[in-house]
């Protein structure tokens, strides 16, 4: 009788292991939760964890690592703000749709391919298979399979940085040694999925 009770807490404990690490086929895998139940601050996130931000639909997307970007509270909707560089290729698509989605994942599994998506680019050729993700269609855009929590955003503000607006300009000398100014993206938070 031991003997059957420890097997089934083998077999258990594995189960567990193999769907925690599964990708994701569809948003079925996901559930829907609270912005207000996250309990993780976004420097963690965004800052420390980062975050791939991708835009387009699941014919046409690009994606690209992003570590610069906060979350919170703003025109009484939850937002996400991120800063995307013109020269990105994921700009146009930022620039052309209406929707763009932030991507959380494992960050011991997966830091080299957000690595390699932050530093190569979908001009070049396809970075997502190479860092082997898994596309997936989410209700407004698109994430991917192996993300542990994915949010939904829709564009509504977008504005380059200002020079002229910098209180502190050692920051301008130090981060924006070409004039490349960042365009800030506040998207209104649609949905926030977890699995
Ligand atoms: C850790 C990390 C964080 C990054 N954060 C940002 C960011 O917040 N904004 C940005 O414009 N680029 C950021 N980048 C650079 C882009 O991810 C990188 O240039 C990428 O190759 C652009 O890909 P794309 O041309 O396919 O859009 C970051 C890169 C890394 C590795």
């Amino acid at each position: 009788m031991k003997k059957y009770f420890i097997s089934l807490v083998v077999f258990v404990i594995m189960l567990c292991g193999c769907t925690g690490n599964k990708i994701a086929k569809s948003m079925n895998d996901y559930r829907e939760i609270d912005i207000r139940n996250l309990r993780e601050s976004a420097g963690r996130l965004i800052g420390e964890d980062w975050t791939l931000i991708t835009a387009g639909d699941s014919t046409n997307f690009n994606t690209m690592t992003a570590s610069w970007g906060t979350l919170g509270h703003l025109w009484n909707r939850h937002v996400a703000i991120v800063f995307v560089r013109p020269q990105r290729y994921t700009f146009e698509f930022m620039e052309n749709g209406d929707y763009f989605t932030l991507s959380f994942f494992e960050m011991e599994k997966y830091r080299p391919a957000l690595q390699l998506l932050g530093t190569k680019s979908g001009r070049d050729g396809d970075k997502v298979s190479e860092a082997g993700l898994t596309p997936l269609a989410t209700p407004y855009g698109v994430s991917f399979g192996e993300a542990n929590m994915i949010i939904e955003c829709k564009k509504i503000y977008s504005e380059f940085l200002n020079p002229k607006s910098f209180i502190d300009t050692t920051i301008i000398d130090k981060v924006y040694p070409q004039k490349d100014f960042h365009k800030m993206y506040v998207g209104e938070i649609l949905g926030v999925w977890r699995r």
